[in-house]
């Protein structure tokens, strides 16, 4: 498999055009091949800006390019009411760009948010995914929490995996 470096950070105000183009690149790539996943139209600038400007999305770049894009929060009530307040940090909306497929972007933007979990006192990282990607998650260090049907706000109904890796002791 090719791979590549990746930069790590945050993206920026005049990143929002391009961070959005990635996210809808991603949703219209899937359902070349399977069920939709995320709503293009729902993914555009409106959706980037805010996440941007809390500092919440993370870019992967490969010579000044966005390569994939992620989302960190602090907190995740939708998926995750169920758990205390800052134990985690809680990952969303993990894009590649299809140039970049298959070079390890997702470790790299993972590896990351480990980091500035720890740095912001979390020890655990969490997401949600669809049930046939938990196997990719757990080659990224994750295992699975449980499988549980949601009401999203936005997409409705869904059946999700929730994985979650650990970084450090919860502390005493
Ligand atoms: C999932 C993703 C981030 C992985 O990126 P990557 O590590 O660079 O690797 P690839 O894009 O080659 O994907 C790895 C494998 O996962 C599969 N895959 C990707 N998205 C998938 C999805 N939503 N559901 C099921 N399988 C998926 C790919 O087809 C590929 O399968 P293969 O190894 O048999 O070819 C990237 O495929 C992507 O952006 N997918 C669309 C958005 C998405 O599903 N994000 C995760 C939401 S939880």
């Amino acid at each position: 498999m090719p791979s590549a470096s990746f930069q790590i950070g945050l993206a920026t105000p005049d990143e929002v055009l391009a961070v959005s183009q990635v996210l809808q690149e991603a949703a219209r790539w899937i359902t070349t091949w399977r069920a939709p996943l995320w709503d293009p139209d729902l993914l555009g600038e409106a959706f980037a800006r805010p996440i941007i400007e809390r500092g919440h999305m993370l870019t992967a770049k490969v010579g000044g390019e966005i390569a994939a894009v992620m989302i960190l929060e602090p907190e995740d009530p939708v998926f995750w009411p169920d758990y205390p307040a800052g134990e985690a940090a809680y990952i969303h909306k993990l894009a590649v760009r299809r140039a970049y497929a298959g070079m390890g972007a997702p470790a790299a933007l993972v590896d990351h948010a480990a980091t500035l979990a720890l740095l912001q006192g979390r020890w655990r990282l969490r997401l949600d995914c669809d049930v046939p990607l938990a196997g990719f998650y757990e080659k990224l260090g994750f295992r699975k929490v449980d499988e549980i049907d949601v009401r999203h706000p936005e997409a409705g109904p869904m059946r999700v995996v929730r994985m979650e890796r650990h970084l450090a002791a919860q502390p005493a």
